[in-house]
Order: structure tokens, then sequence, then C-alpha cells
């Protein structure tokens, strides 16, 4: 079977390369792609980034299966699209990635089915989201409704912070973000205390596979200061996630979130991605949904999946994820962004990387923004690179993670350097 991965971030380098491993893959496409995956031996980038040239594309090259990394793509409908004219794709319809694309539609599903999650307000008017803040007091998030590439939320520690941030949301809209019908929005909500974990699922429409639980690090500096971006690393498992955290995720989050799309008239499939915060007690609020899986989450996750990747997205485009065990490595992955000089502000491009050591079982340099200029990988976006190493416990996989990138430089790159650090004991 010949398969297309949409998208050209890490996580889309970390599905096309898993998929690339399964035998029943005649060849994996990746569109656009990126540096890595363009001089992958593996892998065949495909300079297309426009849905409609794409399916028109994966129609004449007798494409067997889709798999859509980004939101961007399914909150455009791709998975409408590809799916009306016959072609099979793993990931959630239009109107399901809206659970994604507005944090006013999650927030007001979540009220809705009794999810539990921040309390919350959304306003268009600036002057009455400043008049609500003032009100409320500090600490208070304030997250912009639209795709924003995880870097629309901040968590104002002061009233100070609050009002710069409704101001640049819903006027300046510096972030660049994507606003959906109806223009700007906000939705301030309570600032919620807790350790959080990413919580990622499969839907087949039917039936729910869990797969390996992670943490993200979504905070720019160590010790988790600085402004959120979209990750600076992960690993997985999580310990946070115990199994009566995990039950309880199933059974107060994810399930009824599958369930109230169902009553709502929208069938879910696809990556279901719910970001929790998780307080001393183990009980559970939800920060987000993402209609997709977790960048750089992703990373750590694949490296541990030891079941055919090919045959989990067949199982979950056939309704068959109830008969589908997932298998998993027993070690921890952790991976480490290595992230480009001014992000998550507008990145500085065209830096060439140097020292990127080969591939190996054990340690894997994803690439994300990087490109091939006259034969030289060079960056070009944001997060350049996630190096990604298996080990034995959290503390070895740190070691074995940094020790690979410690060979990788480009001019101003920013990495943070406590990756895992909530799972160590020290
Ligand atoms: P989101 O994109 O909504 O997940 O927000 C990005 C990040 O902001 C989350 O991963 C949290 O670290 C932080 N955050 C979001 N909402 C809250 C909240 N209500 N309380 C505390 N931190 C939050
Ligand atoms: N790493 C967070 C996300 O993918 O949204």
């Amino acid at each position: 079977m010949k398969v297309l991965v949409v998208g050209s971030g890490g996580r889309e380098h970390a599905m096309a390369w898993k998929l690339a491993q399964s035998p029943k893959v005649q060849q994996v496409y990746v569109a656009p792609g990126n540096g890595g995956t363009g001089k992958d031996k593996n892998l065949v980038n495909v300079p297309i980034t426009d849905a409609v040239a794409l399916r028109e594309w994966a129609l004449d090259h007798g494409i067997g299966l889709t798999l859509v990394g980004p939101e961007a793509p399914l909150a455009g409908g791709i998975v409408d699209d590809f799916r009306a004219h016959g072609l099979r794709i793993f990931g959630p319809t239009k109107a399901a990635a809206q659970l994604e694309s507005s944090k006013a539609f999650s927030k007001a599903f979540m009220h809705r089915h009794g999810i539990p999650t921040a309390a919350f307000e959304t306003f268009t008017d600036a002057a009455m989201a400043h008049a609500y803040v003032e009100r409320l007091g500090a600490p208070i998030v304030v997250k912009a409704d639209g795709l924003a590439a995880g870097k629309g939320v901040v968590v104002a520690m002061t009233l100070a912070q609050a009002h710069e941030a409704i101001d640049f949301m819903l006027l300046d809209n510096t972030l660049g973000v994507a606003h959906n019908a109806g223009g700007a929005r906000v939705v301030i909500e309570e600032f919620l205390q807790g350790e959080e974990a990413s919580f990622m699922v499969l839907c087949d429409g039917k039936n729910v596979a869990a797969l390996a639980t992670s943490q993200d690090h979504k905070r720019l500096l160590d010790g988790d200061e600085g402004p959120n971006t979209g990750g600076m690393g992960a690993y997985s498992p999580a310990p946070v996630v115990t199994a009566e955290v995990h039950a309880r995720a199933m059974r107060e989050v994810i399930l009824p979130t599958i369930r109230g799309m169902d009553k709502d008239g929208i069938n879910y499939t696809g990556f279901l991605y719910a970001g929790l915060m998780i307080d001393p007690l183990g009980r559970i609020k939800t920060l987000e949904f993402n209609c997709r899986m977790g960048d750089p989450e992703t990373q750590p996750i694949l490296m541990r999946l030891k079941s055919d990747f090919l045959d989990v997205l067949l199982a979950a485009t056939a309704q068959g994820l109830d008969t589908f065990e997932l298998e998993w490595d027993r070690r921890v992955a952790l991976g480490v962004v290595m992230a480009a000089a001014n992000y998550p502000l507008p990145p500085r491009t065209g830096d060439a990387i140097t020292g990127l050591p080969k591939d190996q079982d054990d340690a894997m340099v994803f690439h994300a923004g990087t490109a091939e200029q006259a034969g030289q990988i060079v960056s070009a976006g944001g997060r350049v690179l996630c190096v990604t190493a298996l080990a034995d416990s959290v503390k070895q996989a740190q070691q074995k993670a940094y020790q690979t990138a410690s060979s990788i430089a480009f001019d101003g790159f920013q990495m943070r350097r406590d990756i895992g650090f909530r799972a160590i004991k020290t």
C-alpha cells in the first residue's frame, strides 16, 4: 500500500518514519514534508500544500491511506473532501475538528455535556473582557478563539498581563490567530493548578483505543518559565497518569466527548487529544482538545509503539479498534526540541544545521522546521528539530537525548535543559 502523510513538522516526520517500518507499506509520501523527510531514503516529499491539488495527486498515485498530522487541513475539511472522492483517510471531519479550532465551541461543548473544565466566559468586546478580569482578579487565563499553533494562550499572573493579552488578541492580533466566523473572540478562564498530561486516543467512529500517555513542556524556558510555545519537549509514559487517573480520564473526559459529539450529530473519527490538568488528589480538568496527535508528544509516543502503525490506522479506518491491541515498548522515550532564535515569535530561519548524527533505533532526530538548500540542511521554522531517545528510565532517556543533541548546532538555537524533570526523582 502507498500511504500519504500530510504535514511538515516533527510529528509528521515521526509518523512517516514509523509507517515506513511496516512491511505492508510500499511507499510513504509526505506532503509537503521537511528537510529530514526529504533526505530519508524511505520517504518521498510531495511539494503540494493545497488540499484539492493533494486529493487529485492522491487519486492519480493510487494512495491507499492518508494520515493528516496538523490541525489546519483538518479544520479546512480535508477529511470530508478525501472521503467524498472515495479516498481512505484518517482524521476528524471539519465539523468534528471544531473541538480544536474553536475554543468557544469546545468550552460550550464541555459545559453542555458535563465534561470537567475550568469555569469560563467568552467575549468579543474588549471593554467587557477588561471588566471581567478586573472582577475576577489574577492569576487568570486568556485564550484566543482560533488556531494559533499553541501560542494563543496567556496565563496571566497579574492583571496587567491579562489586560495586555485581551488587547493583543481582540484588537491587534499580533499572534496572527486564524479567527473563526464573527471575528476576534477570547475565552477567559479560571486559572487551574496541578500537573499537566497529554491524553491521546484513536477513535474509529465507534470504538476508542488509548495511546501511551505523555507529558509536554509548553513553556519556552527551564522550570516552566517564559511564554507558551507549541511544546519544547515531551516524554512517554507520564507517571502522573496513574491507572486511576487513566480510568478517570476515559470515563469523565474521553467517552463523554465522543458520546456528546454523537448526540450533537457529529461522528468522531481520528486522533483525539485531551490536555488534562491533574490536581494532587487525582481530579481532572480538561484544558483543551486537539483533534490530532500532539507535537512533540508524537515523537516519543511513536518511538515506543511496537505495533505495525499501518495496521493500527487500517483498523482505525474500518471500525476495527475494538479487537486491536496496541503494543508498547516498556522503555521511556524522551524528546528535546531545538528551536530557532526568537521562537515563539516569528523565528529566524536559514541557518545551517551542523553535526546531525546518524539515525539509530534508540536515538532519532526528527526534523520539523528544516529545509535542504544546496545539499545543506538549514533551519526553516520555529521548532527545528526534536531529538528523541529511548532508554530504561526517564533519567537515562534524558541523558541519551541531550547527548545526541550535543553534537548538533545552528546559530541562536534555543533548547530547554530540563525536559522530563517532573518524572525524575532526585
Ligand atoms: P491550551 O492551548 O488551552 O492547552 O493552553 C496552553 C497551555 O496554557 C496549557 O498547556 C497550560 O499550560 C496553560 N493553561 C491553559 N489553560 C489553563 C488554565 N485554565 N489554568 C492554568 N494553565 C492553563
Ligand atoms: N504539544 C502540544 C500540542 O501538540 O498541542
